[in-house]
């Protein structure tokens, strides 16, 4: 089996202490550094939005993989990508034109991602799927890290599978939302290429041994 990518998240990373907290990313075996960007609209939660995202690109050494929980992700596309957004991702729930914002996000220079919230089904992205660089299944209800994982993902993750195999074999499945050694293991399995893993890579005692052994596991 092929090795997962690691994207951790930065939500449960130190705010007081962010720009170590990166280095300490840079210095590990993590593929991405996630960035989650919530409005307090979409999701009940607000975080942070492109000044933070641009401070962590003047630090960072992986690619910045940032998903938008956010109402009218075009608004932002542009600013994103300015702020050093290297992968996009936005909501199925938050956009009436998917097909103009994913390629709004490729002419802006970026890798363009979807998301699926627990409830929205995969055949949703039929017409859409041959356009995308990956789609992230959301394994958790969005807005807050520290979540209980949601089991029906695994079956998501297989469905999502078989359509990208069908109709675009170059498009990554990401999983987000309480990842751990165990979940992470079963997603890999079920066919899942990124883990998004917060306050279980940041909750743990050595983050690097951690994210090594989510890859490695
Ligand atoms: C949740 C965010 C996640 C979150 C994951 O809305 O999209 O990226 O940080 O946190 P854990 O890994 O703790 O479930
Ligand atoms: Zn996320």
């Amino acid at each position: 089996m092929t090795k997962p990518k690691i994207a951790p998240s930065i939500l449960s990373a130190d705010f007081n202490n962010l720009g170590n907290e990166i280095q300490m990313l840079n210095e590990s075996e993590a593929d991405f550094i996630h960035c989650d960007v919530m409005d307090g609209v979409f999701v009940p939660n607000i975080s942070f939005g492109m000044p933070i995202v641009e401070h962590v690109n003047k630090v960072a050494k992986k690619p910045l993989d940032v998903h938008l929980m956010i109402v009218n992700p075009d608004k932002y596309i542009e600013a994103f990508a300015k702020a050093g957004a290297a992968w996009l991702t936005v909501h199925y729930e938050t956009c009436q034109h998917l097909h103009r914002t994913v390629s709004e996000i490729k002419k802006n220079g970026m890798k363009a991602s979807v998301c699926l919230n627990p409830h929205t089904p995969v055949f949703l992205l039929e017409e859409i799927i041959s356009e995308l660089d990956m789609v992230l299944l959301m394994s958790v209800n969005p807005g807050f890290g520290g979540q209980k994982f949601i089991p029906n993902t695994y079956k998501k993750v297989k469905q999502l599978k078989k359509l990208i195999q069908e109709n675009n074999p170059n498009c990554l499945i990401e999983v987000d939302g309480g990842v751990n050694y165990q979940t992470g293991k079963e997603l890999i399995e079920a066919g899942a290429d990124v883990l998004v893993a917060g306050s279980f890579v940041f909750g743990s005692e050595n983050p690097q041994e951690t994210i090594h052994n989510l890859r490695n596991s």
